[in-house]
């Protein structure tokens, strides 16, 4: 089949082009001239013989890397003994990198701290909640609030950006290490919490309010009486929804204070020309990545996806929440570069994955690239956690690959430089909801983000990109919309979604949407709260379908389908009971009682489409003609429609659109694309239709014509 590139099929592109945010600091940092991209590695110099370093970054130069991460856990070693600084270790390694022309991006040290500070200050340690503290030894095992560890972390800190804030080499600072998961529970911590609380309610009367402390006699009397709330469901300690979901914001913004007084620090002393980034964990949610990234130049992230042939589609969402956290392209802190695992290890990656990893970070908006690690260490915990080099420190397979990899961003950078996703599909990922589903369930698992999981994958076969937006975003550049398990829906963000469907825009939410207000408290509506209109429906009654403490009894009901094909569906883990008050039935249960309730809806108002889904279905084919009527409604025509295990995005600018298309598979695919235009990886100019190899990339051009017929960056 021959796929003209009508005008029709760009348009949106550039629509969306034309509207979107021009500004892009990570352009500025990561593409210096415009017309270098940064490719490293991870490196520990202190874990390495001080005679082997030259011959590392020969190495690194010769396979074309120009960047390197170093120092990021070395606070014992810049700091032996407190208020004694040594940077001279690191000032002979980073004089050869000066030497190798290698750019370097410093990591803070402060997610380990020494062992003489946790035997001075053992307070610095965080405690658990049956209060006891953390055995020192690991990482991130500090407390925020403890007045001494901050102290000491933020001088060294200091100290460090003083010592190389000139230096030739450096470009930018990565803030201590993967933050997250903190969650101490010592007094100092609850004393915090109680500060938080007083300025967030303002007063007794309001949180009293706020957290529903009617119930179960819990009321406040006095700032004071605030415990922290339990750690588990089910504990005995306080166990009030409203209070955890406070406290989760609580840890998450106690992660982000302290991200954002290293970077004031790291702005105080370094010039403006240094980036100041922190490497996030993806879909990690124990901090509200889009506060995260505020105080940061741009975000940098963590990928190691499942190694094997398939499509490791929560690295694409994660890099879409990456690139939607800040709106802006990343850069790849740390990329998987061999088998990995702490005590096992596990498979290595095949000829070309390594290669087709990189490339479906950079389709996602990857800006950059860094190997974690350059060589696989020969003590510690992560032996096992296998870099571009083996154990033995010789050119492999691997780092040949990785080689390839530099030269091909390299060549591809001029095109590349301004070019980012301009989807016409956004989906709402919401830090409140994921956290509120997960204090408590509703149904067994529930969960917001497996929820996008189930339309984000339907989108990813039907060859549609989607950006990633926080329910209160401005709405009106998209056509569709998701908004699965939107559990916490704030009134001001209801009558967004309900005025983008007015508006002539394709919304879908589904079960547990709108239960509850920002407090965590259940509104006192019928469902779906204020986006009943919108949608169409009234939701009186509903049911989880797995029963026991398990949830390994389960009561499915067969679907009854119209308009979605002839498969047979089964309802699965939760139904809701619809009354259509306006909307169309897509979908009704198939059992007796239930012969009057709907189960996926669709509702014309004002101008545009609002979609319901009651349940969950076990066939992922559902989520596939779902998708497609979705599609379909909003008038959006994927460019290329994947075979399976293939992935496309495209990237764009005011002048060029680059479609990638990715081989997740071991077996060779073939799919249609746009003719006569040119493959930047080849080299060649497509036909109607291009094979991938196993694990094989290509970039098509899908540019105007004039410009299509211009050299190549690639011969
Ligand atoms: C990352 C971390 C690295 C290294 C790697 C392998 O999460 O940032 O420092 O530990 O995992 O375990």
């Amino acid at each position: 089949m021959k796929i003209a590139l009508s005008f029709a099929l760009l348009q949106p592109l550039l629509i969306a082009i034309s509207s979107a945010s021009a500004e892009s600091l990570a352009d500025e940092f990561l593409f210096p001239g415009g017309n270098t991209i940064y490719v490293g590695v991870d490196y520990y110099p202190e874990h390495w013989p001080e005679e082997r370093w030259e011959t590392d970054l020969r190495m690194m130069r010769k396979a074309g890397f120009n960047i390197v991460r170093v120092a990021e856990f070395s606070w014992v070693l810049f700091e032996p003994s407190e208020g004694t600084f040594d940077f001279d270790w690191l000032d002979r390694w980073m004089e050869l990198a000066k030497k190798h022309e290698m750019k370097v991006i410093l990591g803070t040290p402060t997610a380990i701290m020494p062992a003489w500070l946790a035997k001075k200050y053992p307070e610095a340690l965080s405690q658990k909640a049956d209060g006891t503290r953390t055995v020192w030894g690991g990482r991130r095992h500090n407390c925020f609030a403890d007045q001494d560890y901050r102290r000491l972390a933020l001088r060294v800190v200091e100290k460090m950006a003083e010592h190389y804030a000139n230096h030739p080499c450096v470009v930018g600072w990565q803030i201590d290490n993967e933050l997250g998961g903190n969650d101490c529970r010592c007094v100092k911590c609850q004393e915090a919490f109680r500060l938080v609380v007083k300025d967030r309610y303002s007063s007794l009367d309001e949180i009293n309010r706020a957290w529903g402390t009617h119930f179960w006699g819990q009321r406040l009397h006095d700032w004071k009486e605030i415990p922290i709330p339990a750690d588990r469901v089910g504990d005995w300690a306080i166990s009030n929804p409203s209070a955890s979901l406070d406290w989760q914001r609580f840890t998450s913004q106690q992660s982000i204070d302290f991200l954002t007084a290293q970077a004031d620090i790291i702005r105080g002393k370094c010039p403006p020309s240094h980036f100041v980034t922190h490497n996030f964990m993806g879909l990690h949610a124990s901090i509200d990545y889009y506060a995260l990234a505020r105080p940061l130049d741009f975000v940098s992230w963590d990928n190691y996806p499942p190694l094997g042939p398939a499509i490791p589609y929560d690295s694409s969402l994660a890099a879409d929440v990456m690139r939607g956290v800040k709106k802006q392209n990343f850069l790849i802190m740390e990329q998987t570069a061999g088998p990995l695992g702490w005590s096992v290890f596990s498979l290595n990656p095949k000829p070309g994955e390594l290669r087709k990893i990189c490339y479906q970070q950079l389709a996602h908006g990857a800006d950059g690239q860094i190997w974690f690690r350059w060589r696989t260490c020969t003590v510690g915990r992560e032996q096992y956690w296998h870099g571009l080099l083996g154990h033995d420190g010789k050119a492999s397979r691997r780092y040949r690959e990785a080689a390839q990899v530099a030269t091909e961003y390299q060549e591809l950078a001029p095109k590349l430089a301004g070019t980012t996703l301009h989807p016409q599909v956004a989906i709402i990922y919401d830090y409140n909801s994921l956290w509120a589903l997960q204090i408590q369930n509703g149904y067994p698992g529930a969960s917001h983000a497996e929820a996008i999981k189930r339309y984000y994958n339907a989108l990813l076969r039907a060859g549609a990109n989607a950006d990633i937006v926080r329910p209160s975003d401005d709405l009106s550049k998209y056509k569709l919309v998701f908004a699965p398990h939107l559990h916490v829906l704030a009134d001001p963000d209801a009558q967004n979604l309900s005025k983008f469907v007015e508006r002539g825009g394709v919304l879908l939410t589904d079960c547990r949407t709108a239960v509850k207000d920002e407090t965590n408290l259940a509104y006192a509506r019928t469902l779906p709260g204020l986006l009943s209109p919108a949608l169409g429906i009234e939701i009186s009654e509903y049911e989880s379908l797995r029963q026991g403490i398990d949830g390994t009894t389960e009561t499915t009901y067969p679907l009854l389908a119209t308009g979605l094909g002839d498969v047979r569906y089964n309802a699965v883990r939760y139904a809701d009971w619809i009354s259509p008050t306006s909307a169309d039935v897509i979908a009704r249960y198939d059992a007796p009682h239930l012969k009057d309730f709907a189960a996926l809806t669709r509702n014309k108002y004002g101008d545009g489409i609002g979609w319901y889904v009651g349940t969950i279905i076990d066939d992922p084919r559902f989520y596939d003609a779902v998708v497609a009527r979705l599609l379909a409604d909003a008038n959006i025509t994927p460019i290329v429609k994947p075979p399976a295990g293939v992935e496309v995005t495209v990237r764009s600018n005011e002048v060029t659109a680059l479609l990638f298309a990715i081989n997740h598979t071991n077996q060779p695919a073939t799919l249609n694309v746009p003719s006569h235009r040119p493959n930047l990886l080849s080299g060649e100019r497509t036909e109607d239709s291009i094979t991938l190899a196993p694990f094989g990339v290509a970039i098509i051009e899908l540019e105007a014509a004039a410009k299509a017929s211009g050299p190549l960056s690639v011969p």
